[in-house]
C-alpha cells in the first residue's frame, strides 16, 4: 500500500548499501602468487568507486613457505583490509580450511577462490551480480556451462579425471547437483544464510579439494545460478593435487551420500549382500579342502562374512561416526552381533510358522528382513550414534 506525500523521497533502492563481500582463499605454498592475485582482486573490486560495499579478504593458510610473511607484508600495501589465518594443524586440507576461513569472516556475501590465477577475480563482481539479482543463494564460476573452458587443466589425464569426477558426482547426487554443471569448482559465491544452515544439523566436514560438493549437498542453497569463466594456467608455483586427493574425494562422497539414513540403509544392505562371496567361498574351502562338517564350517564361513562386512562398513559407511575408538573392540560388537543372528532367527522362524502359521519359506525371508531391520538399527543408531555437531 501506498501513500501520498508531499515531499519527494529517494526509493529504497537508492540508499540500500552493496551486501558485503568476504573473500576465502585456501593457501597451501603460493607465496609467488600473492601479489599479483591482490592487485588483480583490488582492479576488480576497487574500495574507492562510487557506491562500492565492504570487500575483505582471508587467506587460510597451511603453508611451509613464507606464503604468512609475504600476505601480511602484500597487505600493508593493499586498500582492502587483508588478513591471513595461519593453520598449525592443516585440518581437512582445502575444504577444512575453506570451512574454517568462512566461520571467520562475517560478510552477507562469500566468495571462495584459489590463489594462483586459475580463476579470473575478474569474475567477482559478476558472480555477486548474478546473485543479487536472481536471489540465488549460491552462484557457481563453472568451466561446463556455455561460454566456460578448462584449457587451464594441465593435461588430457587432468581433464580425463576432472570430466569423470564430475559426471560420478552428479550421478550419486542427481537431485542436490541438478543445477551445477560443474560442482567440482573451487571458485563460488555463497550467501552466509545458506551457510549456516549447513552448519547447523550435523555440520560441514569437507574432506580435501571438493568444497563446493559439500556446500551444495549439506547446505541445499536455495536458488543456484552459474557463469561461465575459464579456467587458465597457473600464474606460479605448482598444483598440489595428487592421486591421493582424487582418492579422497570418493571416501567424501561416500560419506556425504550416506549422511542420510535411507542411503545408509541401503549401503547396508547392499555390503551385506556382498558379504554373501567371502562367507562361501570361505565354506567351500573348509568342507572341500579340509573335509570339515558343513556345521562348524558354516559358523566359522559365517565370520569371514562378518570380518569383510565390518572392514566395508566401519571404513566407508560410518567412518566418521566411530564411537568406540578402539577397533578391535568395535569388530568385536558387530561380531557378537552378526552371530546372534541365528540364535534371534531360529526361535523367530519357529514362532511364525506354528504360532502364526506361516509357511516356512515365506517366513525365512519375513525373518530374514526382520533380522537385517534390527542388525542395521543397531548398527546404525546404537555402535555408531551419530552426535549432533
Ligand atoms: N589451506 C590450504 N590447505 N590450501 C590448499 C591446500 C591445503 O591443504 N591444498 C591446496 N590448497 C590451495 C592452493 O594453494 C590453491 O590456492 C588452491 O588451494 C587450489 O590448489 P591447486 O593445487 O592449484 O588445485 P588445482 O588447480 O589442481 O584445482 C583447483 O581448481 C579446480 C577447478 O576450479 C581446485 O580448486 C579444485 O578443487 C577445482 O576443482
Ligand atoms: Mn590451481
Amino acid at each position: 500500500m501506498t501513500t501520498s506525500s508531499p515531499l519527494p523521497v529517494p526509493t529504497p533502492a537508492v540508499v540500500t548499501a552493496p551486501p558485503a563481500i568476504s573473500l576465502v582463499v585456501p593457501t597451501f605454498n603460493e607465496a609467488a602468487n600473492i601479489d599479483e592475485l591482490l592487485s588483480r582482486i583490488c582492479a576488480a573490486l576497487p574500495p574507492d568507486a562510487p557506491g562500492a560495499g565492504a570487500v575483505d579478504v582471508l587467506f587460510v593458510d597451511d603453508s611451509t613457505d613464507n606464503t604468512p610473511e609475504v600476505v601480511r607484508d602484500a597487505a600493508l600495501r593493499c586498500p582492502i583490509p587483508v588478513a591471513v589465518h595461519h593453520r598449525p594443524e592443516p585440518h581437512g586440507g582445502l575444504g577444512g580450511a575453506v570451512v574454517e576461513g568462512i566461520t571467520r569472516t562475517t560478510a552477507t556475501w562469500i566468495v571462495v577462490m584459489d590463489a594462483d590465477l586459475q580463476h579470473p577475480p575478474g569474475l567477482i563482481p559478476e558472480l555477486i551480480a548474478a546473485g543479487e539479482r536472481t536471489g540465488a543463494e549460491l552462484v557457481v564460476a563453472s568451466r561446463y556451462a556455455d561460454g566456460g573452458s578448462r584449457q587451464g587443466l594441465a593435461g588430457g589425464y587432468r581433464m580425463l579425471v576432472s570430466g569423470a569426477s564430475t559426471l560420478v558426482a552428479k550421478a550419486v547426487f542427481p537431485r542436490a547437483l541438478h543445477a551445477v554443471s560443474d560442482p567440482m569448482s573451487g571458485f563460488f559465491a555463497i550467501r552466509r544464510e545458506a551457510v549456516e544452515r549447513g552448519l547447523s544439523g550435523e555440520g560441514l566436514r569437507p574432506l580435501g579439494y571438493k568444497i563446493l560438493l559439500e556446500l551444495a549437498v549439506r547446505c541445499r542453497p536455495r536458488g543456484v545460478a552459474e557463469l561461465p569463466y575459464e579456467f587458465g594456467e597457473r600464474f606460479a608455483g605448482e598444483s598440489k593435487s595428487t592421486l591421493k586427493e582424487g582418492l579422497r574425494f570418493l571416501r567424501h562422497l561416500a560419506l556425504l551420500r550416506t549422511a542420510e539414513s535411507r542411503a545408509r540403509m541401503i549401503a547396508f544392505g547392499l555390503v551385506g549382500a556382498s558379504g554373501f562371496l567371502p562367507n562361501l567361498a570361505v565354506l567351500w574351502l573348509l568342507i572341500h579342502g579340509t573335509g570339515m562338517h558343513y556345521v562348524p564350517a558354516e559358523i566359522i564361513a559365517n565370520q569371514a562374512g562378518l570380518l569383510w562386512n565390518f572392514l566395508i562398513i566401519d571404513s566407508l559407511v560410518y567412518r566418521d561416526h566411530r564411537r568406540q575408538h578402539r577397533r578391535s573392540l568395535r569388530m568385536l560388537s558387530f561380531g557378537a552381533l552378526g552371530n546372534a543372528d541365528l540364535v534371534v532367527r531360529i526361535p523367530l522362524l519357529a514362532l511364525l510358522v506354528t504360532a502364526a502359521g506361516i509357511p516356512p519359506v515365506p517366513a525365512t525371508a519375513l525373518s530374514l528382513i526382520v533380522v537385517f531391520a534390527l542388525r542395521f538399527v543397531i548398527v546404525d543408531r546404537v555402535l555408531y550414534r551419530r552426535r549432533q555437531a
